[in-house]
């Protein structure tokens, strides 16, 4: 188990500028987004409301802020190390060594099974993200004695999140005086700090009686997996230290270290005191410089809180963090893609599937638009990281460029350790093995399946490949081209010629993407190999492009791949499963990848239609529903989709096990906490291929979607 984010991603690219659809829009955008603003009137004890740029989010309880429920503030960019154990060295740490299995005959290393299992550990648990701050609401009586105030103390609770703008505001009142609290995050992308401002109104604030707390909790490797509420606020002073530097009424630092990491977070504003509570906690007092009025007019009190890996000069006013906030917003509901599925029809469902459209829309931009790869949760809570393809692909298909470039540069970044790991740690002649998991330096964490699953490798492809069809300059081709290259080199290097069958084999060992098979045994898996001919066919229209040679074996691999496993009359999960693998939970209760057959997948060479259609129907009937989750729904939709199904591609993104709770969040199951992301991913790049449709699809209308149904969508691409 790690938090880490799969390696998978390309060159850093200028933004693009899309024009802006929004003023010859045939849509309501923003009555439409409106519709959808999350209302609590009572905090939601696991998910919080947000606000965030994709880099960095702010997780908030009833007030807008993180008084009675300690949710997350997490980025991209605040990670730590903790300490080595003891009697480790860092260079003991760079020798890790994990175990030597065969591949057809010949030793191959991976990084798992380590004999020193200490270090193993640690290099899972590190580097971990750091939740970067707690910043609540204090109450004090006439006698400036902070008050024991719960949320049952609170009248007419109300928040509101207006998703146009990306601003949260809460309304409630307290002893008869009320209070507004207003917050909105800052919204470009920057890699090192970012920016919560907030706004309070209040009687009570020329009294004297309502503040600030902020605190900062101890992070480290056994919190990666913290959810809802990442860190401790208890550790007071054992591993962590932080120093208050006052400088002047407006402005003030808090600095935080954690064993050898320092986070800096700075206060700017309106006049105020801080002052720590006492010295053995992390736990700061803000209070307001204000002047005591007989008026009954609420007071006004605003504040930047920058969290950031250093003190920077930046002296932002709250008023610009929420005016950059509201055009920031506007500019993403107004630009890239949109879909109205709800004017115009009569399913009933339709308001909930346009509710999940927009709170995805919304908190994919807030937790899965950074510069790094993002967790299953997002910035929500701590969680691992994989499956780039399902949280980011839709980027491309909603034509939001300038979010998915900012973490797509990866795949360039990581080619050099994906090449050293192909070539130098496990001997391949050629190419580069993209990690499953790993960290910001491109590392593999450790594990089994992280180092023998096969189904990250081609999805670079088809990141290129989506990035050529928006911008198809000869640019683009040049940027992705080494990537290109190396992925599709080892892609061939890795199939195996069988000199009895005169094919080529993909594995032993491998790990299948439901990751439920033994993978010494497991050859030829039937989703991998024709996602295999699918991205070496990539590979060769990008070489062909470029007016260069098509390696020969790219050519000899793709044409000559052992075909796909068949038994009855319909696929097999890998060439020599049992046949009656159909009734085993063992291989039914875990990602259905044969329905991506044809579906996430367009047909491959030799795909038999007809028998694709009888496979995923046959999954239909045969796997274990209640294991069905998060992707598993908007793959089944696709398939069906693609299969002429169009009610059952409905069914399938509405299943009543497939929930999303009042603020949009993808419900994790019993699997994994919810937020699960890669939920609301999928969901969109299926709504995008149902709705623009697919290369080959008829073009009339939105050919995923069946009678019932108006739908209407604009600047949205469509799947390949
Ligand atoms: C953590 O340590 C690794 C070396 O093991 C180093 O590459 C990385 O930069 C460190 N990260 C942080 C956040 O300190
Ligand atoms: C503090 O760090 C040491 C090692 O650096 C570790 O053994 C200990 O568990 C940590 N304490 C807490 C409370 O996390
Ligand atoms: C660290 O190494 C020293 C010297 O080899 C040894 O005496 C000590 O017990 C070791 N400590 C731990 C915690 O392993
Ligand atoms: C797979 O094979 C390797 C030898 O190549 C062996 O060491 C390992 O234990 C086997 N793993 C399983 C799960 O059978
Ligand atoms: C605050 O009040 C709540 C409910 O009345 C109580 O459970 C809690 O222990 C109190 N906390 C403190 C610090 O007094
Ligand atoms: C709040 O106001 C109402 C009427 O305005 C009054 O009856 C009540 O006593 C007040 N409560 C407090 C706690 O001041
Ligand atoms: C379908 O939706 C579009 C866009 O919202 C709307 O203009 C149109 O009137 C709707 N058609 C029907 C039949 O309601
Ligand atoms: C060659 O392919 C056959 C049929 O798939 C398989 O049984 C055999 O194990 C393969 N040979 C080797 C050496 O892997
Ligand atoms: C083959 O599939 C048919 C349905 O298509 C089924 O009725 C039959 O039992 C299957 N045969 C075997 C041997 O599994
Ligand atoms: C299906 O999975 C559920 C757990 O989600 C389990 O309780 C049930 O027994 C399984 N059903 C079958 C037929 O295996």
């Amino acid at each position: 188990m790690t938090d880490r984010w799969i390696s998978d991603g390309l060159l850093i690219v200028t933004v693009k500028c899309i024009p802006n659809s929004n003023s010859n829009s045939q849509i309501d955008r923003q009555g439409l987004v409106s519709l959808y603003n999350p209302i609590r009137t009572s905090s939601n004890p696991t998910t919080p409301i947000q606000i965030g740029n994709g880099n960095f989010a702010f997780g908030t309880d009833i007030t807008s802020l993180q008084t009675f429920l300690p949710f997350n503030t997490l980025s991209s960019w605040g990670w730590k190390n903790d300490s080595l154990p003891p009697n480790v060295t860092q260079s003991d740490i760079s020798a890790y060594e994990g175990v030597s299995w065969l591949n057809h005959g010949r030793p191959v290393q991976y990084d798992f099974n380590g004999n020193n299992k200490e270090i193993e550990q640690w290099l899972i648990s590190n580097p971990n993200r750091v939740n970067l701050g707690r910043i609540g609401l204090v109450f004090l009586d006439d006698k400036n004695g902070v008050m024991n105030v719960t949320e049952e103390d609170l009248k007419n609770p109300r928040q509101i999140l207006d998703l146009w703008s990306g601003t949260i505001t809460s309304t409630f009142s307290i002893q008869n005086t009320s209070i507004t609290i207003k917050v909105a995050s800052s919204s470009s992308s920057s890699s090192t700090t970012n920016t919560i401002a907030i706004h309070l109104k209040s009687n009570l604030l020329s009294k004297h009686q309502l503040g600030l707390f902020l605190d900062f909790p101890w992070c480290d490797g056994t919190s990666k997996f913290n959810a809802p509420f990442v860190g401790s606020f208890d550790n007071f002073q054992t591993n962590h230290t932080t120093t208050l530097q006052t400088l002047s009424p407006f402005r003030n630092i808090i600095q935080h270290t954690l064993d050898s990491t320092t986070f800096v977070t700075t206060l700017n504003g309106d006049a105020h005191t801080i002052q720590r509570n006492d010295l053995i906690n992390h736990k700061y007092t803000v209070l307001p410089h204000i002047q005591v009025t007989n008026t009954n007019h609420d007071s006004q009190w605003t504040l930047t809180v920058t969290f950031g890996k250093s003190t920077t000069d930046q002296t932002l006013q709250a008023k610009d963090i929420f005016k950059e906030s509201e055009k920031v917003w506007e500019d993403y509901w107004s630009n890239g893609g949109f879909v109205d599925v709800l004017t115009g029809s009569t399913d009933t469902r339709a308001n909930e599937l346009q509710r999940r459209i927009i709170l995805s829309r919304y908190l994919m931009r807030v937790n899965e638009a950074g510069d790094t790869p993002p967790q299953e949760s997002g910035l929500v809570n701590n969680g691992w990281v994989q499956m780039y393809f399902w949280h980011s692909a839709h980027w491309a298909l909603w034509n939001n460029w300038d979010l998915l470039l900012r973490s797509s540069s990866i795949y360039n970044r990581f080619l050099p350790t994906s090449i050293s790991r192909s070539q130098i740690q496990q001997g391949w002649p050629s190419g580069a093995r993209w990690p499953k998991m790993t960290d910001p330096s491109g590392r593999s964490s450790p594990g089994q399946i992280n180092n023998l699953l096969l189904w990250q490798q081609p999805h670079p492809l088809i990141f290129a490949e989506y990035e050529y069809r928006s911008f198809p300059t000869r640019e683009t081709l040049e940027k992705w081209e080494n990537v290109v290259r190396e992925t599709a080199d080892w892609m061939a290097a890795f199939a195996w010629f069988n000199e009895s069958t005169k094919v080529y084999d993909l594995g032993p060992p491998a790990y299948v993407v439901s990751e439920d098979t033994s993978p010494n045994v497991t050859q030829n898996p039937a989703f991998e190999l024709a996602y295999w001919k699918f991205g070496l066919g990539i590979a060769e229209k990008w070489m062909d492009a470029l007016g260069k040679n098509v390696p020969q074996s790219w050519i000899d691999v793709k044409n000559n791949l052992a075909p796909l496993p068949v038994d009855n009359g319909t696929y097999m999960v890998y060439e020599g499963i049992e046949k009656n693998f159909w009734d085993d939970p063992a291989y039914t209760s875990d990602h259905p990848a044969l329905v991506g057959l044809h579906g996430w997948l367009p047909p491959t060479d030799g795909l038999d239609l007809a028998m694709a259609k009888a496979t995923a129907e046959k999954v239909w009937t045969h796997w274990n529903r209640t294991e069905f989750w998060g992707w598993d729904f908007p793959m089944l939709a696709m398939s069906a989709a693609r299969n002429g199904e169009p009610d059952r591609a409905i069914d399938w993104l509405l299943d009543p096990l497939f929930q999303f709770d009042d603020a949009g969040m993808p419900i994790g199951g019993t699997r994994v906490p919810t937020p699960y992301f890669p939920g609301s991913g999928s969901l969109l790049l299926a709504i995008a291929m149902m709705t623009a449709g697919w290369d080959g699809s008829k073009e009339e209308k939105a050919p995923g979607f069946p009678d019932g149904w108006n739908v209407t969508f604009e600047n949205i691409n469509k799947l390949l």
